[in-house]
């Protein structure tokens, strides 16, 4: 018998991955550069996060966003994350123990299936987890079934259709950036549909806050995406391995010049529930 393929968004299924540790720490690095942090607390304001909200969000990951949320809530609120993840769940909990004063509280669930009464929360959010679910509508469908009334459902994803790169290889660049999304992911522009979705789930009086990760001087966390890029590049046969490399090499030099851009745009949708 043969073992399932394992989907090519590792994302889906953490657990299944063959070190889902290192998904985890990508997440947290991405947490802390400095571009990241912004957008992420731009877009709770805009949502926004009042003290005292009772806050769900699905894909909660590693608790970057749950950290942010049991700081806005306050004493008087509080904050459940959920993740499919026991693996992410175990870094969460790790993070969360000495943060949040008692307000976070993690359970191990898929965003398709919640399991909670309906309007148990004032506001639901699902941070750069849409693009990676099978079923979107389904989930923002739960997500607005357990807000109450005149609630906020708020979703925030990147778009892999407005990647802007800095390379000496322009066409190499489209190439890659453009075939590894398209293979990896079922929507790789998952950010601008987010509006659509709200209203087909049913939400009202949406609004779009569009942004942008920016970064001069490859950070990590940007360093880390390019080269899992190339990695996919060569195992889905887009490149061979010396070719793959030598686009990482491209933005090397860039950096060392201080010529280096990379911007994603990242969208932010929120709707209320009628
Ligand atoms: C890219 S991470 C984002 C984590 C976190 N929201 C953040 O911004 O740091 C995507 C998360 O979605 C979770 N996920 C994947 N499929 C899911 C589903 N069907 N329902 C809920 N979460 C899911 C993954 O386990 C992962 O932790």
């Amino acid at each position: 018998m043969t073992a399932p393929s394992l989907h090519p968004d590792p994302w889906r299924d953490v657990d299944a991955q063959p070190d889902p540790v290192q998904l985890a720490t990508s997440l947290e690095l991405r947490a802390r550069t400095a571009s990241h942090a912004r957008l992420r607390r731009r877009f709770l304001r805009f949502v926004p996060i009042r003290p005292g909200d009772v806050v769900l969000e699905v894909g909660c990951g590693t608790g970057a966003v749950t950290r942010d949320l049991a700081a806005l809530v306050g004493r008087r609120g509080s904050v459940v994350g959920v993740d499919p993840s026991r693996v992410i769940l175990g870094e969460a909990r790790k993070l969360s123990r000495s943060v949040g004063g008692g307000r976070i509280t993690l359970r191990q669930a898929d965003g398709a299936h919640l399991p909670f009464a309906d309007g148990r929360f004032d506001v639901a959010l699902a941070i750069t987890v849409i693009l990676h679910v099978a079923d979107p509508l389904r989930v923002v469908r739960e997500m607005a079934r357990v807000v109450r009334r005149g609630g906020g459902v708020g979703l925030q994803d990147q778009d892999f259709g407005l990647v802007a790169v800095t390379h000496p290889d322009r066409a190499l660049t489209e190439l890659i950036l453009k075939e590894v999304a398209s293979r990896i992911y079922a929507e790789p522009y998952s950010g601008r549909r987010l509006p659509g979705l709200l209203r087909d789930a049913g939400l009202e009086r949406v609004r779009l806050l569009t942004d942008v990760y920016q970064d001069t001087t490859l950070e990590p966390w940007t360093k880390t995406f390019l080269e899992r890029r190339a990695e996919h590049a060569v195992k889905f046969g887009i490149v061979d391995a010396s070719t793959a490399q030598r686009w990482l090499d491209g933005f090397t030099g860039l950096v060392a010049r201080g010529a280096f851009v990379l911007t994603m745009n990242y969208y932010g949708a929120v709707g209320v529930t009628p």
